[in-house]
């Protein structure tokens, strides 16, 4: 039996219909928009009333879940089943954030042995007992790791940084460039530095050759290769390959195959997170992300964030022609939230054939990007209010700062409110027209100025709404988007949780790194290959 289109008659009906609403009007029909369209999750706001639509289609949208039997999915990924389909590996990051409730004794067992082990260590630093080769406390941990093995918990030490237990200086090397482990190692003590090497396969060929440099870096400035011992831990699932990189046993912290790289931050990839923040806020962490899973599992679709928000971007890429959708976070916190969230998003929805193969003929994932309000209002909101793309907006806000400054938090927070109701609103050429009329203007210059001050408005967004950034709602935060996504991935009848596209690169860049170290190769590549390869062997060498 074939799968249910995400296209459906039904909606397309109502895009029609809606097409010729606007907010504007919307909100002005009905007072009681906010109450109808917004949903809450353990003092987590979302507001989605300035979205284009309305009960009858709201309704559609929550009856595709169902066509879609979203809830099966859910139940089939909570299960442990296979969902990942192309790689027969169950999909279980919540297992990390209940401590393996619904698994076998010694799943459960090695996932909170492991926590405990990171914990451990999370006490062992805030107490000042971790010490270095030379008996003096460690003072830099530096996360060498890519992709999930590094912009998760890149992005969580920073977002936390309010809570960070103590002075540790937490670097992140990720780029093969050498610019990065260079400059990095440049600002490191030996003695008083360790490495985390993060790599779910520990094949990475970023991640490992940092490592070795690192390596190497330690070596060259103590002579003490007896030392490595002390100072450098591994994460990974390919326990073999760490331990013959040199890493001691206990220094191991084992990962799963069920645990994708990108949904990785809550298993030991997070350990730098929980040496940042200690072992309650840790907890506090997790607790987060289980109550948005509890959320997800649970709640009715009209009440459920991650599903709304979800439907809400099928809604926009398959019906309104949206191809990319911003986030934009009022919150410094979450300066690197749109990075990480690229991942997630894109490396998980980027693809275009379904779960058996067949190519689909409708969007799947929208290009992600963003930035940190306000610093965004002043590069890229002219293009979302006058622009002639269409671009959904998820907008992110505390109602406190956690490092409040006088009145500052207040104007954030207005900006923010600004924005989404800019973008809702516009501003209608005849006002303007009138109001340079009124100031003196001739009825040509007013005219004129009309035109290019129009913003037409009814441009969709989110709002998303918590107290104040805590590592319990960052851990919500995740787990929303984590759900978004992965709702999606059900009504699109995509695998989510492969990442097949990053492959050719990779394998091609081994040939032509080949190339570039045997300068008396032939190379027979095509011809733009060749001729960057010659200039290479002119420049570079
Ligand atoms: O290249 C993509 C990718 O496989 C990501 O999915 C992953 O997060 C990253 O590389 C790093 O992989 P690893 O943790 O195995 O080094």
């Amino acid at each position: 039996m074939s799968k249910p289109s995400p296209v459906t008659a039904t909606l397309k009906q109502h895009h029609d219909r809606l097409s010729r609403q606007t907010l504007a009007r919307l909100f002005a029909e009905d007072a009681q928009r906010f109450q109808r369209f917004s949903a809450r999750c353990d003092g987590l706001l979302l507001d989605y009333s300035k979205n284009l639509v309305d009960e009858a289609c709201l309704e559609a949208l929550l009856e595709l879940a169902d066509q879609c039997e979203l809830q099966r999915g859910i139940n089939a990924m909570f299960a442990g089943d296979p969902i990942n389909n192309t790689e027969q590996r169950a999909v279980l990051h919540t297992a990390l954030r209940n401590g393996g409730q619904y698994l076998q004794p010694e799943t459960r067992q090695a996932i909170n042995q492991t926590r405990e082990r990171m914990l451990a260590m999370a006490d062992q630093l805030q107490q000042g007992e971790l010490k270095g080769y030379a008996g003096r406390t460690i003072d830099t941990i530096v996360n060498i790791g890519v992709g999930g093995s590094d912009l998760g918990p890149m992005m969580a030490v920073e977002a936390l940084a309010s809570y960070h237990q103590s002075a540790t200086r937490i670097r992140f090397v990720s780029n093969i460039d050498p610019v990065h482990i260079s400059r990095t190692l440049a600002q490191c003590d030996p003695a008083t530095t360790l490495f985390i090497i993060c790599s779910k396969t520990f094949t990475t060929l970023e991640t490992l050759a940092n490592a070795r440099a690192a390596r190497a870096w330690f070596v060259a400035q103590t002579a003490r290769e007896d030392a490595i011992h002390q100072h450098f831990y591994a994460v990974s699932t390919n326990l073999e390959a760490a331990a013959e990189f040199g890493i001691p046993e206990r220094n191991i912290f084992p990962m799963w195959d069920w645990v994708g790289g990108r949904y990785s931050l809550w298993s030991a990839i997070g350990l730098s997170i929980a040496l940042a923040i200690g072992r309650e806020q840790f907890e506090a962490f997790l607790a987060g992300g289980r109550a948005m899973d509890d959320h997800f599992r649970t709640s009715p679709w009209r009440q459920n964030l991650p599903v709304l928000m979800a439907l809400l971007g099928v809604w926009h890429s398959d019906y309104w022609g949206a191809q990319s959708q911003a986030l934009i976070c009022y919150d410094q916190n979450l300066a690197q939230f749109p990075a990480y969230l690229q991942q997630l998003d894109m490396e998980s929805n980027g693809k275009s054939v379904t779960r058996d193969g067949w190519p689909v003929d409708y969007a799947t994932g929208a290009i992600l990007w963003g930035g940190v309000g306000t610093n965004t209002q002043h590069s890229f909101h002219q293009l979302l209010h006058q622009g002639t793309h269409f671009i959904p907006v998820d907008f992110i806000v505390g109602a406190r700062s956690t490092d409040p400054v006088g009145e500052q938090h207040a104007a954030l927070l207005a900006n923010c409110l600004a924005q989404s109701q800019a973008l809702m609103q516009g501003r209608s050429e005849e006002d303007l027209k009138q109001q340079m009329l009124d100031q003196g203007k001739s009825e040509a210059e007013a005219a004129l100025l009309a035109r290019h001050r129009r913003i037409p408005g009814n441009r969709p967004s989110n709002t998303l709404m918590y107290p104040v950034l805590t590592p319990f709602v960052l851990g919500q935060l995740i787990a929303l988007y984590e759900h978004k996504i992965f709702t999606q991935s059900v009504i699109w009848d995509i695998n989510a949780f492969d990442q097949w596209g990053v492959e050719l690169g990779k394998e091609l860049s081994k040939t032509i790194t080949g190339v570039l170290k045997n300068p008396d190769q032939a190379h027979r590549q095509d011809a733009s290959t060749n001729g960057l390869i010659e200039y290479y062997r002119d420049n570079g060498l």
